[in-house]
């Protein structure tokens, strides 16, 4: 479950409708959708795994019809395979995931620093950045701007950037390298940063401020079903997991030290472990290897299709 978490950090920057730029992701929301999404009737989402295999061009292969997405699934079989013997070991397949997520976030650096900087000065400054992202705040109604929104109002948001931008803010000028508004960006990935992360998700869920997140605030993060409604298999799951693997010392809280060993865990390796996964369910000879003719067989596990995801990928074209 954590692997996904990750995983979603790293590719999901929509989902977030507050900041008026699209600025960077925020935790909650992508938690929502990686618990989520990815553990209903324990299937596998396929959204999940083609945002790990493909990267952003994950919205690209949604929007193509079958006979397409299998002809450029075969033309990314052979990248993969990149000591040509036609076969995609679990070494290759981590690789290219890898490969993936690098490059998924260079990307996202890239166009977020343009973005705030145009000019490609050295840094941006906490004051420009302000003033991009949040300047709307100015012409707010203050009721407006505080008002308060599943736990989240602008002003909120703004304090926390603020001090998440400190913290990236390596050498305390107040200004940001382009380096460090990778940290500030994706502080999931940057070391330094992860401090920071544990600070934010325990924010996000401990909603009564007690220092620890409860069985009750760390499902009613990713879950707030109505009461009639049946509580789905995957909440019953959740609930499992949560006593049996985050609360470890069983005192029924998740403590810092335990959040991070959650959402950060530092003996995983999520691009190995979502390559053996793609492998399980497409090896259909059980060689724990893939060819190209098993690849193209569960090409929906790899990349979807027109038939599978096309509500999708309008309902997003919607929100960008
Ligand atoms: C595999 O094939 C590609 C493209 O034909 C080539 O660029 C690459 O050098 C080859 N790699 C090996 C290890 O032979
Ligand atoms: C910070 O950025 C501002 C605006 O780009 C610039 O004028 C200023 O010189 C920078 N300060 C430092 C210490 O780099």
């Amino acid at each position: 479950m954590i692997i996904r978490l990750v995983i979603a950090l790293l590719v999901t920057t929509f989902g977030v409708a507050l900041p008026k730029e699209e600025t960077h992701n925020d935790r909650v929301f992508n938690r929502e959708l990686s618990d989520k999404e990815h553990f209903e009737n324990e299937h596998h989402n396929p959204e999940y795994d083609h945002e790990a295999f493909l990267g952003e061009e994950a919205k690209t292969f949604d929007q193509l019809p079958p006979e397409e997405s299998k002809r450029r699934l075969g033309i990314i079989f052979d990248k993969i395979d990149t000591n040509n013997d036609s076969i995609i070991s679990r070494e290759e397949l981590k690789d290219w995931i890898r490969f993936t997520q690098k490059r998924y976030i260079s990307e996202d650096v890239d166009r977020q620093w343009r973005q705030q900087n145009p000019e490609n000065n050295p840094t941006i400054s906490w004051e420009n950045y302000q003033k991009l992202v949040y300047g709307f705040l100015e012409n707010m109604d203050p009721a407006e701007s505080e008002k308060d929104n599943e736990g989240f109002s602008y002003r909120n948001m703004l304090k926390r950037d603020r001090r998440r931008w400190a913290s990236a803010d390596r050498d305390g000028d107040d200004n940001l390298t382009k380096e460090e508004f990778a940290g500030f960006l994706h502080p999931e990935e940057t070391d330094y940063m992860r401090g920071m992360v544990i600070v934010e998700t325990m924010e996000d869920i401990d909603k009564d401020k007690d220092g620890k997140i409860s069985l009750q605030e760390y499902i009613g993060d990713m879950y707030r079903g109505d009461e009639p409604e049946e509580e789905p298999d995957w909440v019953k799951s959740e609930k499992e997991q949560f006593s049996t693997y985050r609360d470890k010392d069983g005192d029924g809280f998740m403590d810092e030290e335990e959040v991070k060993n959650w959402i950060l865990p530092e003996d995983f390796d999520h691009a190995e472990a979502e390559a053996r996964h793609l492998i399980y369910e497409a090896d259909s000879d059980a060689d724990e290897q893939l060819t190209k003719d098993e690849v193209l067989k569960k090409y929906d596990l790899f990349v979807g299709s027109q038939a599978t995801d096309f509500g999708e990928a309008l309902a997003r074209h919607d929100e960008f």
